[in-house]
């Protein structure tokens, strides 16, 4: 071995660099953590403020005449026809337990996806029509997505119950698993990319493990919810076309059974937790 003091020196020299390279690399890091901290702790001030006069209110409101309304080509409310899974019109914890099986649809369904049926079968009105502008813009609110809103509120503060040891909801959840998994696209994308592992964030927004009962439930709470970010009311039903975009995936078809097979993994996943009800979303 050569120990020539040039070598040592070299070798001095290269290992301070290195030093040097690891400590701007960990202020770098360090200084995007406080970053994301501050944004944080800004968010959770507006949140915290905003919960006395919470906006999603305005939405429940309005969902609440349309629910009492006779309305549609068949001239019936929902609360005289629709059937939640809780009996007919009865809409109390009726959100947090779906997706769940409904025999006269043969289908799981999620919450927006059960009213829209009820909204087409019971009313008469016609689902293109509804599909053509499902999710809110700044100058419109779907039906849909205030019915949402009503309904969701009346489960706030009761346990999520999705009902997974019905087989067919069982089914769904694992298919719903499958789903996650599966890598396709132009960058070879699954959800789980992004929200299969702890602590991910993209742009300083935290992406929840949708795989543990931590991770679900924050996929779950605040929907359905007043977003900041463009100030309108949005469902789990935009919250996962959107991510089918995040994924580079064509768009999934309005209240179909990829939604709700991706809607009964994650929100199976919050089971036994507590919803906090409609909120506000960053
Ligand atoms: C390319 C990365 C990416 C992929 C792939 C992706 N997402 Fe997302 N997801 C995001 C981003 C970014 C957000 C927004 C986080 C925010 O606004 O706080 C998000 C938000 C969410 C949320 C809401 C989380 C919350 O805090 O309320 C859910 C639920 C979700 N994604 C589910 C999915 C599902 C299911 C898939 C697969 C179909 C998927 N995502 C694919 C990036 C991704």
């Amino acid at each position: 071995m050569d120990h020539s003091p040039q070598k040592r020196m070299l070798v001095g020299a290269l290992s301070t660099l290195g030093a040097l390279g690891a400590l701007t690399f960990s202020a770098s890091a360090l200084a995007q953590e406080i970053d994301h901290a501050k944004a944080a702790i800004e968010f959770e001030k507006f949140r915290a403020e905003m919960e006395d006069s919470n906006p999603s209110e305005l939405f429940e409101l309005k969902g609440e005449e349309l629910w009492k309304a006779k309305r549609g080509p068949k001239n019936v409310s929902l609360a005289e026809s629709c059937d939640l899974g809780q009996g007919i019109g009865k809409i109390e914890g009726a959100y947090v337990q779906m997706p769940r099986y409904f025999a006269d649809a043969d289908a799981v369904m999620d919450a927006e996806r059960r009213i829209v049926w009820c909204m087409v079968e019971k009313q008469g009105f016609k689902f293109d029509d509804i599909a053509k502008k499902p999710f809110a813009t700044d100058t419109f609110t779907p039906d849909a997505t205030n019915l949402v809103t009503y309904v969701a509120a009346h489960s706030k503060n009761m346990k999520i119950a999705v009902p997974l040891k019905d087989p067919k909801v069982k089914e769904a959840w694992e298919i719903g698993k499958e789903m996650a998994a599966y890598r396709a696209g132009p960058y070879d994308f699954s959800c789980n990319t992004c929200h299969g592992t702890d602590g991910k964030r993209i742009r300083m927004q935290d992406l929840p493990n949708l795989a543990t009962a931590a991770g679900a439930i924050k996929g779950v709470q605040g929907w359905p919810g007043y977003r900041m970010t463009g100030g309108i009311q949005l469902t789990h039903q935009w919250r996962m076309t959107d991510c089918f975009r995040q994924q580079r995936f064509p768009a999934p078809k309005y209240t179909s059974d990829a939604i709700a097979y991706l809607l009964t993994y994650m929100i199976g996943n919050a089971n036994g937790q507590v919803y906090k009800g409609p909120g506000i979303k960053r």
